[in-house]
């Protein structure tokens, strides 16, 4: 049966592989040499589950949200991220890849940021293991996510404002891949998503993976069987997928929705909806769908939230796409915001921007009652209060 998953050189179908420049092929193969090894060593699953557990507080709950079930006509679960430490997915990523970083030697870490998120969750790590960070942010995103800035310079992190392009998330790992090329034998490359060369796309959906190895037991416990029959997330490089979807992918019982950003609107030109419109092209070291125009140049994206607002898409999810595994609906700004709306006066959540867009996927489905759905709230609305005050409360 084909799978899903990476295959041994990283690609998910057609899409993934290790496109980089000279100077850093090195540092990749000997991370895609080293990665498995450590991944599987009892040494680091001891110490990955230990702080995944008393640090960022695992397992986050799974939580049955009664009131948006009712709205919705199913049972909905909320697979809650929000509640870990730091306020969303992004840490278990950055906890598993320090500690391969320090497995490997090195001393100082970069990472690139878009939300925010990641950003102060691998500061937050590097405070922990007493380790340098420095962290890319477009200047865009430093003045709409201003609060995970303070928070990642109190964790002794430098934030680097970067002013090119649009100046987000892409932008920002431009720096981040530019410094990596000019230190890479001391320097570990933290990425957020599962984007860039193999084997991050493969390592990120990995240390991931531990989302949808707690909703298997976690259903079993609540409804008595271990699988959904729908799982909704929303995708900026696609790692909360990722996570959700990663023990059901090959598991045709269950429908994947992917949500990703509209923006205005898939045709308004302001938009980061990659898999409704990206072609084929190579971004930060992979093969995958990018927004690009005719010459191949990449399309500025937009979108309301910045963890989403991204030209390209992890290879794992444009295979989903290419291959009609997922379904995948582009959630534009005002349905996003309506969405977070209606689950903080519905369930008393307010979730971050990214997560709304997953929960403005639901009034686009068509649900039976007894459709057990779990979507998973990738982070807190926190970084985002600024945002939701300026958009006026929009009763449905
Ligand atoms: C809370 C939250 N959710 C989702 C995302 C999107 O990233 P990914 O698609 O890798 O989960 C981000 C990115 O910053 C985020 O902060």
């Amino acid at each position: 049966m084909m799978s899903y998953l990476a295959d041994p050189n990283g690609y998910f179908g057609e899409f993934g592989g290790a496109f980089v420049p000279e100077i850093l092929h090195r540092c990749v193969e000997e991370l895609q040499h080293t990665y498995l090894n450590v991944l599987q060593s009892k040494n680091f699953r001891d110490e990955y589950t230990q702080l995944l557990r008393d640090y960022v507080g695992r397992p986050s709950p799974l939580y049955l949200a009664r009131r948006l079930s009712a709205r919705y006509g199913c049972r909905i679960y909320l697979k809650r991220e929000d509640l870990n430490h730091t306020g969303a997915h992004k840490i278990n990523n950055a906890i598993g890849q320090v500690l391969l970083a320090q497995r490997m030697g090195k001393r100082r870490i970069i990472a690139e940021t878009g939300a925010g998120q990641h950003g102060v969750a691998t500061a937050t790590v590097c405070a922990l293991m007493g380790m340098e960070c420095v962290v890319y942010m477009g200047k865009t995103d430093v003045e709409r996510q201003h609060a995970n800035v303070e928070k990642m310079k109190m964790l002794g992190a430098r934030v680097v404002s970067v002013t090119s392009g649009n100046m987000t998330l892409k932008d920002a790992t431009n720096e981040a891949i530019r410094d990596w090329c000019c230190h890479p034998s001391d320097t570990y490359y933290i990425i957020g998503s599962t984007v860039g060369p193999h084997p991050y796309p493969d390592m990120v959906a990995r240390l991931q993976s531990v989302i949808s190895e707690e909703i298997r037991k976690q259903l079993k416990e609540q409804e008595g069987r271990d699988c959904p029959d729908y799982l909704i997330a929303c995708v900026g490089g696609g790692s909360n997928a990722a996570g959700t979807i990663y023990h059901y992918v090959d598991d045709p019982r269950v429908k994947i929705v992917l949500a990703e950003a509209g923006g205005k609107g898939v045709e308004s030109g302001k938009t980061a909806a990659t898999m409704a419109l990206g072609r084929t092209g190579i971004i930060h070291g992979a093969r995958t769908y990018v927004i690009q125009n005719e010459d191949g140049q990449i399309v500025e994206p937009y979108s309301i939230s910045a963890g989403l607002d991204y030209p390209g898409i992890g290879p794992m999810h444009a295979n989903l796409a290419r291959q009609k595994r997922a379904q995948i609906l582009a959630v534009n700004d005002d349905e996003a915001l309506r969405a977070a709306y209606e689950l903080t006066r519905l369930e008393g959540i307010i979730p971050a921007l990214e997560s709304a867009h997953a929960l403005g996927a639901l009034p686009k489905l068509h649900f039976q009652p007894n459709d057990v759905v779990v979507l998973t709230v990738s982070g807190r609305g926190d970084k985002d209060m600024d945002t939701y005050l300026a958009a006026p409360y929009q009763a449905s």
